[in-house]
């Protein structure tokens, strides 16, 4: 493996006493400030002794004793890109609360509809104020507005610093990441000191560096009462299958999560395990084994699940405005596929296609989100008073931390087919491995 750089850029050094007034000043105060030397381990360390001590750490996240100047005189800009995602609002709502209260930052502006709002004739930025935020976090969605995308660097850096922009806060994935770093890298060429601070955004669950990103909670829990609906359905009818499919590009996070928390589905198809249809031991042999003996089945599919099924010609990358290839509709297929199948064998059966992908991730946060994003903002707001720069804020080993944007953006965050979640769905449906036996996910269930 490569060497781990982590280490944090700064725009400028800390001589600036901060004004926050719960943080004491030694070890002995109920608060303490963080200093750059704590750090937490990036790798779970199993031998103690030299290795440890040398082993890769993290910045952690929280307030700093010292900041870059007088926040009264700073200027803070939020801005959301990508897909919907439960909390957005309270990320926002967070981010303004502790810029305004904690630091005394009086001029915040929420830049509308993502980096289309800061190029030449996007929309003019909202003036933010903890008024006008008070009560957001009731609403999914974000009041700012988003959009998919790049937009050009330069134009962008010229709009933020003709607002005076000295703290730039960006809530988005994996792509929207990428646009922060070089944001970042321009006001570094510029000379500029503008602290770029990335905050991860992803229904999907796949951000490299995060424990689990905000929002999952609630998609989680979301899904999971519709698989709980598909099995009722399922249930009530002769010959009865359900379908659910949830999102999930590239990752199986939500189908996966959503079987576990509602204990109803027989089968989960993510994008990370291939399955078979028609041949032995495929998918469409087990329907017929279940119908046979349980009158029912529930599917749980990933929208990006089963992809190889669509033939050669369906190859042709099609991507979105983010540059994200766009999948062919898995849950239209199976439900061909199945429905054919038992019409042939002249035994149909009933299916049921349930699909909330966007009332998953438009929703308003959970408690467990609502207070995530409360404290991965006030993380993102002490990291950029304390100069931090090119960074993202997370949490990871269950500890806010600081993660360089380079990091982030080299690759997404997939479940292991060998690991132990995928282990535990197997386990828990009793599914079967669809997959001729190629697969290293295969697994003996009782
Ligand atoms: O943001 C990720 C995601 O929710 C994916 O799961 C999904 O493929 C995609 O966005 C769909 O978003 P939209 O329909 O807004 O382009």
């Amino acid at each position: 493996m490569d060497k781990i750089d982590s280490s944090i850029s700064v725009i400028s050094d800390c001589t600036y006493p901060t004004p926050l007034k719960f943080a004491g000043r030694d070890s002995t105060a109920a608060i303490r400030y963080r200093r750059d030397s704590d750090r937490i381990h990036i790798f779970p360390c199993s031998r103690g002794g030299e290795e440890h001590a040398t082993a890769p750490t993290f910045e952690r996240a929280g307030p700093r004793e010292f900041i870059t100047g007088d926040p009264s005189r700073m200027t803070a800009a939020i801005l959301t890109c990508g897909g919907l995602c439960p909390g957005l609002n309270d990320v926002i709502r967070g981010l303004v609360m502790s810029l305004s209260h904690h630091y005394g930052v009086k001029k915040i502006l929420g830049v509308r509809y993502g980096y289309a709002g800061l190029v030449p004739n996007g929309h003019s930025p909202l003036e933010l104020t903890p008024e006008n935020v008070d009560d957001i976090h009731r609403d999914g969605g974000t009041i700012l507005g988003t959009s998919r995308g790049r937009q050009d660097v330069p134009a962008s850096v010229q709009t933020l610093l003709d607002w005076k922009v000295n703290l730039l806060f960006i809530i988005g994935g994996d792509g929207t990441q990428r646009g922060a770093l070089e944001l970042a890298e321009e006001f570094k060429r510029l000379d500029a000191p503008v602290a770029v601070i990335g905050i991860p955004k992803t229904i999907d669950n796949d951000i490299m560096w995060v424990d689990q990103s905000f929002g999952f909670d609630t998609a989680v829990q979301i899904a999971a009462r519709v698989v709980n609906d598909a099995h009722v359905e399922a249930k009530s009818a002769e010959r009865c299958i359900g379908v659910v499919k949830v999102m999930g590009r590239d990752s199986g996070f939500i189908a996966s999560n959503a079987a576990l928390a509602s204990l109803e589905a027989n089968v989960v198809l993510i994008p990370e395990v291939p399955f078979s249809l028609h041949e032995t031991d495929g998918l469409l042999d087990f329907l017929e084994q279940r119908i046979r003996e349980n009158d029912h089945a529930v599917i749980v599919v990933a929208e990006g699940a089963g992809q190889e099924h669509f033939g050669k010609n369906s190859d042709a990358a099609i991507t979105d405005a983010s540059g994200n290839k766009q999948h062919q509709d898995i849950g239209d297929l199976l439900c061909e596929k199945i429905q054919q199948h038992f019409e042939l064998k002249q035994h149909p059966v009933n299916i049921k296609y349930l699909d909330p992908s966007y009332s998953v991730r438009s929703a308003s946060a959970s408690s467990t989100d609502r207070i995530y994003c409360t404290r991965l903002a006030h993380s993102a707001v002490h990291a950029a008073m304390a100069g931090k720069t090119g960074m993202m804020v997370s949490r990871w080993s269950g500890c806010f931390a600081h993660i360089p944007l380079g990091m982030v953006t080299r690759g997404r965050r997939k479940i292991d087919p060998t690991g132990s979640l995928w282990r535990t769905v197997l386990e828990a449906t009793g599914q079967p491995c669809l997959s001729n036996g190629a697969h290293p996910a295969q697994q003996p269930h009782s």
